[in-house]
Order: C-alpha cells, then structure tokens, then sequence
C-alpha cells in the first residue's frame, strides 16, 4: 500500500474562550499566552467556529470501537466522531492505539468489537480500497522508481481514470502542495519534505472524504515541521477535506487542530478544542501532556474548600466538586513571581520561595521555584480558615514551575539560582482535578 507524509507547526495565539464541546461556563480563566504557543498567530478561532457552523454534521462515527491483538488490547471500546470539514487531531504517548485507531478507519485492522459508520454508512465490514478515505503514512511511501507525477497519478491509473482527466488532476494536486512543474523529477531529486508533499498529492489527488495522516511530520527537522505543519493547516482549508492526523506531539496537535482527542493506554481521554483541553482538562493525565503545569495533593473537605499542599486553604472556582482527595493543578503562566511581596489582593494566594533551577529557552527560561509554605491568602469569597497553617511539603519540598522572559528587568532580577522570591496567583486560576479524574 502505498503513501506516506511529513509536516510540522504553527502555532495559535490563546486568545479566545474555550469553544469546544463542554462549554464550562463562569470559570473562564485570564488569557495568558503560553510560551509556546507566542510564536505566530494562525487564524483567529472565532473565525474557524463560523465555518464549522456550516458543517457541524459528522462524517465519521464510531461507535464502541475496540481492538484486540491476543492478549493486548490495543484500544479498549471507544466512541466519538468526527466533524466534516474539521482538522481533527488523535494525541497521546507512544502505544496508547493511535495508529491501531487510524488502521481500523482506513479498514487495514477489523475491529473486535463495534461499529464505524463513514458519511452515515456502516463501513465495519467494507474492504479499504471501497473506503472513501486515503491515508498518509509516517515514513515516505514514494515508489522509488516512478517520477513525481507518476507515483501521484498511480491511484487515479489503478481507479482507471482518463488520461486527460488523470493529468489534470495531477497537475491540481501537485499546484496545492506547491510541487508544481515538478512533474518528472524522481522523488531521489527532492527533498525529505517535498517527498512528503508527494505523498500527500498521492492522497489528495483520490478526493477523498477523510484523509488519514499517521504522524505525517515525524521524519522532518524541527524547522521543516514547523513550516510543513503551517502549509498542512491552509492546505486542509483550501481543498476543505476532512483531516484526521495522528501525532505524539502536543504542541503540533494543539496549534493545527480544530478538535483533539486525547488517547492513554487505549483509553480516549478527552475529546475537545485545543483551548478546552489547555483550560480544563478532565483528567490528570490530559494536565500533564498537554503543556506544562503545577500539581498540588489537595483535598476537598466537607464544606467545598481545598486544602493543598504549599497552597493552603481555599475555595476552589468549581462548584460541586467530589469531598476527599484531589489534585490542584496551576499552569507557570498563571504565577506572577517578584523579590518583594506583592501587596495583598483579594482573591490572591501568595507564597514565599527561593529559585532552584533554571532552564534556558531562549525567549524565556523556565524556573523551579522550591516552596518554604504559604505565607498568606486573601480569598475573596473563602469564608473563615484563611490563615490556617499553611499546609506545606508534607512528604518533601513543595515546588512550582514558573515562566520568566528572558532579557526584561524581571529577569535580570530573578533569573538566578539562590534568589529568594515570591510566588502569588489567582485562586480561580487553581483548577482542581478529583481523583477520580485519574491519570
Ligand atoms: N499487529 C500487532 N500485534 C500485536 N500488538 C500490536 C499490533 N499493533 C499494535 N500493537 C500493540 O497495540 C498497542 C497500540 O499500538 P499503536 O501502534 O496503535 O500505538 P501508537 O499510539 O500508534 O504508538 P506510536 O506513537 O508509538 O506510533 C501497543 O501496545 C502495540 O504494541
Ligand atoms: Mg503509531
């Protein structure tokens, strides 16, 4: 079987309220931009909600999909869908069943157990080459032997297509991956991503309902992925197809995808916008993949405050949170850190530290700030129990992670290990994870 691809990333300003499935309505956090997300705007979120609007009806179902090899259970029973016209993203570590999902879609593994219905046909049973999705594998799948042109008209050939319509379409498909007039070169004379790009002509070029991308970018350098993962997004815009990539990589799930589904063990985790999944993950696991973040044992008492380690005694944002053990989590972007304590503020947790570890970026640095106990809280709505006994480091130090951009005063004065600090943030901005939640 043929094809294979690669492409790297963008990445999208976090400007924008959550807008994913489960809309978590009065705890919308600060927009404060991550780092890694700084680098360059793509398009603004708003504007690709109105387009989904249109074409909110899916395109793929499953429905309790699950897979067995033997005794390994690739992917437990999973159900979701996929929108039509969505860039859609399968996030997880290495061996949680992305691709093992991605072959059954494409029909190359049967499931075990469920049901996959594709433009609202059952397609469980129908053979690959009668699927109207096409898939662009990890490593390049280009017929050594064939020119350029020839390996992406060898779908159309097979199919039995005209010749003339075959070249014309040809033509088109290598004009939207800008492999244009690069008809008769052998993909030995191209580069690693216009190889890429040729796989995904070969794909393109089949017009296919859904196209399949099994971690297209992986064999590219950082460079090339990022400039590949850009021409991914507008390409997918362009010809509007629907998209379903398969990546190891948050950060390129998170700046190309309209919706992500996070999978672990076999498991899907959380299905929602780059921004849903950022803001409120469900589980510990979705924390801690997607993005850097801080984790506090915490737990929920009778009358709905946390106490946390380091952190002290709040009321957390949620509402009807479970009582009994939990996780506080805060992202580095949500701490503001200063030699002076900062003047206390209704709503506002503070704690006094001394900077440990310093690791360099280059824009910025990320520093381990280890934690000598909560000095002081002001909640705004907490009733009572603000000056509890900060209830620190109990079973070691209590650390928090935090962002510094380089080359400002801030750093010049902070950025140096030994340097004693304080670190203070909104109590909003806790987000408390049940243990329920896992991971
Ligand atoms: N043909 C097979 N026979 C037996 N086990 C398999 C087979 N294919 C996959 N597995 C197992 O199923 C699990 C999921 O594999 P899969 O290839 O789907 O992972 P993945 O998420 O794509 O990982 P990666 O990011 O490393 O590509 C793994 O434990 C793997 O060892
Ligand atoms: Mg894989």
């Amino acid at each position: 079987m043929p094809n294979p691809e690669d492409i790297a990333r963008p990445a999208r300003l976090h400007s924008e309220a959550p807008r994913g499935e489960t809309p978590r309505p009065e705890t919308l956090r600060p927009e404060t931009p991550h780092p890694e997300t700084l680098r360059s705007a793509r398009m603004r979120p708003e504007q690709r909600d109105s387009e989904r609007a249109e074409s909110a009806e899916e395109v793929i179902r499953l429905e309790g999909i699950a897979k067995s090899f033997g005794a390994v259970t690739a992917v437990h029973p999973t159900s979701f869908s996929v929108r039509r016209g969505e860039f859609f993203a399968l996030l997880g570590p290495s061996g949680c069943g992305k691709t093992t999902l991605l072959r059954i879609l494409s029909g190359f593994h049967p499931p075990t157990a469920g049901r996959l219905f594709i433009d609202g046909t059952d397609m469980t049973a129908v053979p690959a080459n009668r699927r109207p999705v096409n898939m662009v594998f990890q490593s390049y799948a280009v017929f050594p032997h064939m020119s350029v042109g020839e390996n992406v008209a060898y779908g159309l050939k097979v199919a039995k297509v005209a010749r003339s319509e075959r070249q014309q379409r040809v033509r088109e498909a290598l004009e939207l991956v800008r492999l244009g007039g690069m008809e008769s070169r052998r993909p030995a004379q191209l580069s690693g991503g216009q190889q890429q790009r040729v796989a995904l002509a070969r794909a393109l070029v089949m017009q296919p309902k859904v196209l399949l991308l099994d971690e297209p970018l992986s064999a590219l350098d950082a460079k090339l992925r990022e400039h590949m993962c850009a021409e991914l997004v507008r390409l997918q815009k362009q010809v509007g197809i629907t998209f379903l990539i398969v990546t190891h990589d948050q950060a390129e799930a998170l700046s190309m995808a309209d919706r992500i589904a996070v999978m672990n063990h076999g498991h899907l985790e959380q299905l929602d916008s780059p921004e849903t999944l950022y803001t409120f993950p469900a589980t510990r696991f979705v924390a801690d993949f997607i993005g850097r973040i801080n984790f506090f044992a915490a737990e929920v008492l009778a009358d709905g405050t946390v106490e946390a380690q380091a952190l002290g005694k709040f009321r957390p944002a949620q509402d009807s949170l479970p009582q009994g053990a939990a996780t506080a989590a805060l992202r580095p972007e949500q701490i503001v850190v200063s030699t002076t304590a900062p003047p206390k503020q209704e709503g506002r947790s503070m704690a006094r530290g001394t900077v440990s570890l310093l690791a360099y970026y280059g824009d910025y640095c990320t520093a381990e700030i280890v934690l000598e106990g909560r000095e002081d809280s002001t909640e705004g709505e907490s009733e009572g129990g603000t000056e509890d006994s900060p209830k620190d480091n109990t079973g070691g130090q209590a650390k928090m992670t935090v962002f510094i951009i380089n080359n400002t005063p801030q750093a010049r004065e902070i950025a140096r290990e030994g340097q004693a600090v304080w670190c203070s943030w909104a109590i909003r901005d806790l987000l408390l994870i049940p243990q329920a939640g896992g991971g």
